[in-house]
């Protein structure tokens, strides 16, 4: 099944490479690492970047807070990135040379390092209700030759606690034995009641 899974994956992928129409210089998402697959599927060859994020890494719920995401070293002529998000609650926005496509963003088109540096910056808009956010990011460092070869990429994420975080911490009126127990109880009571009939049934029918 996996092998199968994989040998339609490379016809999907060299069916790609065939259609100019599929171009990817100008943004692909799905490949920030968050579902397994990233850049370097396609783009080989090249020397491995670094990637990291920067910004807070903890949010008050509902607030936007600014981020970059920085690709070094690597071939370095040109680069793209993938950034996407945990949450379907928390809103990516497009800073300078990234566009939104879908729920995620990417490059508008291959850009030019400076030094041997290549940064987006971006923003995210945390939910209004406490949870723990994955960003994900993938980083393409291009020669700029306008094919996959001779590049690569690599990916990275990074952790945002919006308000207490999740799962919440232990605080007061968190009682998990407790709680737990309780349920316990509640349910038996409930398989007592459903068979106490259901007894009476089988009775009745011998
Ligand atoms: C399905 C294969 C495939 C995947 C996956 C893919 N690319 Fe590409 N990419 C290509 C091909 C083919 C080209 C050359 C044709 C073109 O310009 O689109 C290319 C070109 C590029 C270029 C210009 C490269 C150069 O040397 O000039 C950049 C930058 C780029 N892609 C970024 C990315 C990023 C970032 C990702 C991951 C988020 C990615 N690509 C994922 C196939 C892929």
């Amino acid at each position: 099944m996996r092998l199968l899974f994989r040998l339609a994956g490379i016809f999907a992928v060299s069916s790609l490479w065939s259609l100019p129409a599929f171009a990817t210089s100008t943004g692909i998402t799905g490949h920030t690492g968050k579902d397994g697959a990233t850049c370097s599927t396609c783009h080989k060859g090249g020397a491995l970047p670094t990637v990291a994020f920067e910004g807070p890494t903890s949010l008050e719920p509902g607030a936007t807070g600014q981020y970059s995401f920085i690709i070094r070293g690597g071939a370095a002529r040109t680069g793209g990135a993938d950034i996407a998000v945990s949450s379907t609650e928390a809103v990516l926005q497009a800073g300078a040379n990234m566009k939104k496509l879908g729920a995620e963003l990417v490059h508008t088109r291959p850009m030019e390092f400076s030094g041997n540096e290549l940064r987006f910056t971006f923003s995210v808009i945390a939910p209004s209700t406490d949870v723990t956010l994955s960003l994900f990011g993938a980083g393409n460092s291009a020669d700029a030759d306008l094919t996959s070869e001779g590049d690569r990429a690599a990916t990275t994420t990074l952790s945002i606690t919006v308000g207490k975080g999740s799962p919440a911490g232990p605080g007061p009126g968190d009682d998990d034995g407790g709680g737990c127990a309780a349920a316990g109880g509640a349910s038996l009571g409930a398989l007592a009641m459903l068979a106490l009939p259901l007894a009476l049934r089988r009775r009745r029918k011998s």
